[in-house]
């Protein structure tokens, strides 16, 4: 595969979809959990990486809220006290901590057998997760988007799924795509919420992301009422130049 996700571990990427994922289990309780790119699930970090822009930015906080949780969830993959993110958990360890049931689509197999032994009792499926997707009780899609066409099989899977609770990440570094995945969902008629975070200006060309978005689609309106209320914690924290932003678009 040409897709490592080892490299962007706990950047602000990874931070803002597992926020989001814990305020969506929180208020869903799914019998059964579904990713269709699951990865890894549990990732070993180098001292420098994409996670000193992301969770590292967040490891002290701790509280009741949103943000704190899930900096104490992550926390509880290092040692006791340890300064700095020693693993970070991916979508499907954190999720098996919510759910007792979870089929995990992983189409490379070196990956695949790393996240059975992080995630012991999922069903894990070396199978390519867009094209095997099926209605669920909750479905977590996060491609690697190293490909252009996987911004339309994303959608296009999404609309074999009209009515299922699901979740979609995207990456942004102009509004081009994002805005176009909006209008390719609305074609297969999916609705729902997309709640955008930037972290960097996007006037600012780099070559990491400049922000990242998820949409909600048949998501009880209180998960995506707490991921919204999470952003004036996450925007500050992440942020890349002094300012950061926030889009939500309902469709
Ligand atoms: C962004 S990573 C997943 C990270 C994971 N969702 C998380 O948040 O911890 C993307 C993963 O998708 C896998 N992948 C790529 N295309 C796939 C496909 N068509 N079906 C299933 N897995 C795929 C890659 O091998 C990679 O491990």
């Amino acid at each position: 595969m040409d897709y490592a996700h080892a490299r962007h571990a706990g950047n602000a990427g990874d931070v803002f979809k597992h926020v989001a994922l814990l305020a969506v289990l929180d208020e869903l309780k799914p019998a059964t959990y579904v990713e269709t790119h699951s990865g890894d699930g549990l990732y070993p970090l180098g001292s420098a990486g994409e996670w000193g822009d992301g969770i590292q930015r967040l490891w002290n906080l701790s509280g009741g809220g949103l943000v704190g949780r899930y900096a104490e969830l992550v926390r509880s993959f290092s040692k006791t006290g340890a300064s700095r993110p020693e693993t970070y958990p991916g979508s499907p360890l954190l999720a098996s901590r919510f759910v007792s049931r979870q089929v995990l689509y992983e189409i490379d197999p070196q990956a695949a057998s790393v996240l059975r032994k992080a995630v012991p009792n999922a069903d894990v499926r070396v199978e390519d997760g867009l094209a095997a997707l099926q209605p669920a009780d909750f479905v977590l899609i996060d491609p690697p988007y190293t490909q252009k066409q996987e911004w339309t099989d994303a959608a296009r899977a999404a609309g074999r799924i009209l009515g299922t609770p699901l979740l979609l990440w995207y990456p942004i570094k102009a509004l081009t795509r994002p805005r176009a995945l909006i209008q390719e969902l609305v074609k297969q008629g999916v609705h729902g919420t997309a709640v955008e975070l930037h972290w960097t200006p996007l006037r600012l060309k780099r070559d990491r992301l400049n922000g990242s978005g998820l949409i909600f689609a048949n998501i009880p309106k209180a998960a995506v009422s707490a991921v919204c209320a999470s952003l004036p914690d996450l925007g500050p924290a992440l942020q890349t130049h002094g300012e950061w932003g926030s889009v939500v678009i309902g469709f």
